[in-house]
């Protein structure tokens, strides 16, 4: 055949592999506010930037009238690309191609480009919209899916694996995105869960809506299983990008360098932080004071909202930010709360991010449900990720330091390298009430006048121990600072911690209370 036809017979070839755009099932895509693969791809990489591998893939099924039957692409397109000029492994299934489900050699184009990612220190973005195993191919499909999973846990912590749910992602499909870094979803059109509505009613009895079992909101309030949500697509694929922004490429590199800038936000901390301690206000608000244009990349904002985390620049470096959250429940730690927090550490630790930390808590959540629940093993997680950490990490104690929740809160105990605290700090083992009637009972219960013993007594604990001079005078802090000079000081200490280097016993792999 002359060259020419050649090139002619690839392009039919092409074009007939890529999904038409009047069949139904593409039409019933766009009428549910749904892109097409091929159009997310474009949408969230630079212009003219992907190129495609695989196209040309074809599915192994044969049972079930499967050999008889053209999928293109194999339902999922897959390639490089680039964000920011830099490149990035992507892939999109395309719920038109048999509803996205994932056989066998659509599992190996996936972890083909993991393995290019991998290999080459590259952000894997995964753009989920399926079926979950394509049930023709039965045991194939499993297999696939073993595949990725196996690759999801090897590149964790080397590169950044960002999950984005824009469609059904259903049974053991959802295991690959929960192994992965970042997970986005979309108001409407995220739909996550093991087992679907129709199962839960056979064994269960029970009916549910798809989305009221594990829909976009579900997931990025009550579960947790998502970081990041979205009203829609685009919204969703500017959040993808704005997270790149602050994160480096692989665990080689650091995030990029910007351009510093103050905040926009002063520190106006009499307004921001109420004269009366068990009055709540929005650490979010500190945060802003603090960071470069009081820019704050607010994670899983949804969910377990009593403490907070984020990533934000100080001098135009990324930071991990770590706050409790006075608005909710008092800032206390629990279940949620520290599984939330530990991961964000681990995941900045691996990728080079600085921490800094902003301590206001009365200590752990009491009561049954909780301890029920595990909140000592939950607990044990945020303890252990912030003592197995070697990034800078930087404390700043506001308001109350409590208990369990002062050592928690990457105290110098855990290996901080700098603990700051504000006049306005009580760090003690407990609130003045509950340790004045304990430390004092037979003296307050002999009173003549109880009342009185007792406030005299919650007010000579408050002088004594309510404030952060205790602990500056034995060096658990390494200063009292006024609030006006926490950014001087914290960027200060980034400096200082730029080249830290910390030297750790050999091990194969730690054992954290999972
Ligand atoms: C093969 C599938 C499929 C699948 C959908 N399709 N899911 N084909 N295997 N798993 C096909 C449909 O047959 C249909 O093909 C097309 O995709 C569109 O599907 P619809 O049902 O028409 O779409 P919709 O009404 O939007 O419903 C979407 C859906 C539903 C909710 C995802 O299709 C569904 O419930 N699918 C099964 C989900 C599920 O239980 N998956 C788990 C599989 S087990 P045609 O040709 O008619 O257009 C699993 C275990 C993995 O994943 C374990 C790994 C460890």
């Amino acid at each position: 055949m002359p060259i020419f036809d050649k090139i002619i017979d690839f392009l039919k070839r092409r074009e007939k592999i890529s999904p038409t755009k009047d069949d139904t099932a593409a039409v019933k895509q766009h009428s549910m506010g749904k892109m097409y693969a091929r159009e997310r791809i474009k949408y969230i990489l630079d212009p003219d930037s992907f190129c495609e591998t695989d196209l040309f893939v074809e599915h192994t099924g044969k049972d079930f009238g499967m050999d008889k039957k053209f999928l293109p692409a194999d339902g999922v397109i897959t390639g490089i690309g680039k964000i920011y000029s830099l490149p990035v492994g992507i892939f999109a299934q395309d719920f038109t191609v048999a509803g996205g489900s994932l056989g066998l050699m659509h599992a190996r184009k996936i972890t083909k480009i993991m393995d290019q990612s991998i290999k080459n220190g590259m952000p894997l973005i995964g753009i989920n919209d399926s079926g979950g195993a394509r049930i023709q191919e039965g045991v194939n499909s499993l297999a696939g899916y073993g595949e990725i999973f196996f690759r999801n846990t090897q590149a964790s912590g080397v590169i950044p694996q960002i999950s984005v749910i824009l469609g059904p992602c259903a049974g053991g499909a959802v295991y690959s995105p929960a192994l992965t870094d970042f997970v986005f979803v979309v108001d409407s059109i995220s739909k996550m869960f093991i087992t679907g509505p129709e199962v839960i009613k056979t064994v269960l009895g029970e009916e549910i809506s798809m989305e009221d079992l594990g829909g976009a909101r579900v997931q990025a309030e009550i579960s947790g299983n998502a970081h990041f949500y979205a009203e829609n697509e685009i919204e969703c694929f500017e959040q993808v990008k704005k997270l790149l922004s602050f994160i480096p490429w692989n665990n080689k590199k650091k995030a990029d360098s910007f351009p510093p800038r103050p905040p926009k936000h002063l520190l106006d901390i009499e307004k921001i932080i109420p004269a009366e301690p068990t009055q709540p206000y929005d650490i979010r608000d500190i945060i802003r004071s603090l960071v470069d244009s009081s820019d704050f990349f607010e994670v899983q904002q949804y969910w377990a909202a009593n403490i907070v985390i984020g990533f934000a620049r100080m001098n135009g470096e990324t930071v991990g930010i770590v706050g409790n959250q006075p608005l909710v429940l008092a800032g206390v730690l629990d279940v949620d709360s520290s599984d939330k927090a530990a991961r964000f550490i681990r995941f900045c630790d691996a990728f080079n991010i600085p921490l800094i930390t902003l301590v206001d808590l009365p200590g752990y959540l009491p009561g049954v449900d909780q301890e029920h629940n595990g909140v000592i093993r939950h607990g044990a997680k945020l303890l252990y990720s912030y003592s197995e950490a070697t990034v800078p990490k930087m404390t700043v104690i506001l308001r109350k330091a409590y208990g369990g929740g002062y050592i928690a809160m990457c105290s110098k105990h855990l290996g901080a390298d700098f603990v700051y605290a504000w006049p306005t700090a009580e760090i003690a083992v407990m609130g003045p009430e509950g340790a004045a009637n304990i430390i004092f009972k037979s003296e307050i219960s002999s009173a003549t006048d109880p009342d009185k013993t007792r406030k005299d007594k919650v007010k000579e604990y408050t002088e004594k121990f309510a404030n952060p001079y205790v602990a500056a005078k034995n060096g658990h802090i390494d200063a009292v600072i006024s609030p006006t000079e926490t950014r001087k000081y914290l960027i200060q200490s980034l400096t200082t911690c730029a080249n830290k280097t910390e030297l750790k016993p050999f091990r194969k792999h730690g054992v954290p209370p999972f």
